[in-house]
């Protein structure tokens, strides 16, 4: 069974994906962490940023291993590296160039082949997986989006501004809603569900409940 949540950047997907999948039993897909892993190589190579061929070729050397909690580049964990603030901001190098995209894609469907997955991005009901059983789109208001991603980066030990990330956010959404190749989409049989005012907690639960009815 594929269960596929999508939506916009800090709707907390990330953290509420991989307890969905730990409580379901499933494999947990962060394709993100993707994109994420591809910018911060060519943040290490000091890329010129219009290479969008060396990007491409980045992407398909790359080997990268989200099988476990942590995110395995070339065998290195990157995980809190791909979270910092100056891989979120070049990441949309590698979510925008379609070389990068066709070949994440492949690999995300490779990774989901015969196997119960919990799979969370941007295009996954709508593009990678548009046979998967179930369908989340996952959503908060703005304001509520930029307040987590603030306590995010304090958890962290990065002070930011609020309305600057607020800023950022906006940009990104437009980023993502108005790219050509795999926007931020719902799927028209996706079920939508607004977080604002629950706790993690609630959200989970409420995830459980509509996964339950496909299953
Ligand atoms: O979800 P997360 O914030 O980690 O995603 C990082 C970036 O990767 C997003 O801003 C988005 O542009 C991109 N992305 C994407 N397609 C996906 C998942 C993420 O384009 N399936």
């Amino acid at each position: 069974m594929i269960v596929t949540i999508d939506g916009p950047a800090g709707a907390g997907k990330s953290s509420i994906s991989r307890r969905l999948a730990d409580e379901l039993g499933f494999e947990f897909l962060d394709t993100g962490a993707m994109y994420r892993a591809v910018a911060l190589m060519g943040l290490r190579a000091k890329i010129d940023w219009d290479d969008t061929d060396r990007l491409v070729e980045f992407a398909k050397s790359a080997t990268i291993d989200l099988s476990g909690r942590a995110v395995i580049l070339d065998g290195e964990d990157v995980s809190h590296e791909i979270r910092s603030q100056e891989v979120t901001q070049v990441t949309r190098y590698a979510a925008s160039n379609v070389g990068v995209r066709e070949e994440l894609v492949r690999l995300q469907r490779e990774f989901a082949e015969g196997k119960d997955v919990v799979t969370e991005g941007r295009d996954q009901g709508t593009l990678v997986f548009p046979h998967a059983e179930c369908k989340i789109f996952l959503t908060a208001s703005p304001e509520e989006r930029a307040r987590r991603r603030v306590g995010d980066l304090a958890r962290r030990g990065e002070t930011v501004d609020f309305e600057d990330i607020l800023q950022q956010q906006a940009k990104r959404d437009e980023e993502d809603t108005q790219r050509e190749v795999g926007p931020l989409l719902k799927a028209e049989d996706a079920v939508e569900v607004m977080t604002d005012g629950m706790s993690e907690v609630e959200v989970l639960q409420k995830l459980v409940g509509i996964v339950q009815r496909y299953q």
